[in-house]
């Protein structure tokens, strides 16, 4: 068969970000993101200005990621947007969008989860990065989920350990805001780690059986410790608050790499692969790279713009369901809570 050229246009708003990305046969031509900052002045996302700003941004990114691209939307072989998880109001505008979108241009409809995406986004081919090898583990870490997936394949995954309250992402921004830093906190916390002691503060880690986690805890934990501590000294937090960055990052880290060691060591799984936003985090890179000559480990880490939500994973996931005929019916709806 002779050599296709197979563009994919990709759509995610499944949170707070509005993304569009165009990929040719698995190599990405654009990657647009338009976060929505909206949302800083609340400390958390909050739903009904998510799903507005994306009615605002869907058109200009995805006529950018065109732009970008450099093709005209009837190049297109198909469209893939995700169905979910998330929020409903962010979803149902993606998730209509990609609808008309195919429907006008006559092309297949593809429907990707979120979680998976952030999973193989390893398989975007990008120079210098690796893809792992099946079966392997990834542990997804982001500002709403944190599972650990034995993957089997593309498409065959089994989630074998998440957070049974917040996800981690949520442990270092809630933290953050106990520390009275902005949000989203884990880019600061990271930033401000770097500069401090991790082991100034002793914070307990939780026991949750198998490969759970659990972080609420971690979370009140922090906040007992910061009202005793500033109670005794008004100016505790600024006198201290790269060591006290640097000591949650390292609690939160522990956590991860205690977990991921309990599952190579029952799966027998040494590949692992990262993804979501808080594997942007340098502490849990660096974490990672000592595993492989502490624990034997061989560890996958994507391209930055990879790690946080964007719509070239989206693609990706697009593209290997289009490989095999995979095809959403225009009947389909957004589902907040779609399973891996
Ligand atoms: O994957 P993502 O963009 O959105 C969700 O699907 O949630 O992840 C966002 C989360 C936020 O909680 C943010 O604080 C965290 O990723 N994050 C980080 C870092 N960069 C982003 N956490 C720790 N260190 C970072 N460098
Ligand atoms: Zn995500």
């Amino acid at each position: 068969m002779a050599t296709q050229n197979i563009y994919i246009l990709a759509i995610e708003s499944s949170c707070d970000d509005t993304a569009a990305s165009v990929m040719l046969n698995g190599k990405i031509l654009s990657n647009v993101v338009a976060g929505q900052s909206i949302h800083e002045a609340y400390g958390g996302v909050v739903p009904e200005l998510a799903s507005r700003a994306h009615q605002q941004n869907i058109v200009p990114v995805v006529d950018q990621a065109l732009k970008r691209a450099n093709i005209d939307k009837n190049q297109l072989k198909a469209i893939a947007f995700t169905r979910g998880p998330g929020l409903m109001g962010s979803l149902l505008v993606g998730t209509s969008f990609a609808k008309s979108l195919a429907y006008g241009l006559n092309v297949p409809l593809i429907d990707v989860n979120h979680m998976q995406a952030h999973i193989l986004a390893h398989f975007i081919d990008e120079e210098g990065f690796e893809k792992p090898p099946f079966p392997f583990l990834a542990m997804t870490i982001s500002g709403g989920h944190t599972q650990i997936v034995k993957v089997n394949s593309y498409f065959d995954m089994e989630v074998i350990g998440e957070t049974i309250d917040d996800a981690v992402g949520e442990a270092f921004d809630k933290s953050g805001k106990i520390l009275g830093l902005g949000y989203p906190a884990g880019p600061e916390i990271d930033r401000r780690a770097k500069l401090g002691n991790p082991k100034a503060f002793k914070f307990t880690k939780p026991k949750v059986d198998g490969l759970n986690f659990s972080f609420s805890g971690l979370k009140t934990a922090i906040l007992y410790f910061i009202q005793k501590e500033t109670k005794a000294n008004p100016n505790f937090i600024e006198e201290h608050l790269n060591d006290i960055c640097a000591s949650i990052q390292y609690t939160i880290i522990g956590i991860l790499i205690d977990k991921l060691k309990l599952a190579t060591k029952e799966t027998g799984i040494t590949h692992i692969a990262i993804g979501g936003g808080v594997s942007a985090n340098s502490g849990i890179r660096q974490a990672l790279k000592n595993g492989e000559s502490k624990f034997g480990w061989t560890t996958y880490v994507p391209k930055f713009e990879f790690t946080t939500d964007n719509a070239a994973m989206i693609a990706i996931v697009g593209y290997l369901k289009y490989l095999e005929g995979d095809f959403a019916e225009q009947s389909v709806t957004a589902s907040s809570r779609l399973k891996i």
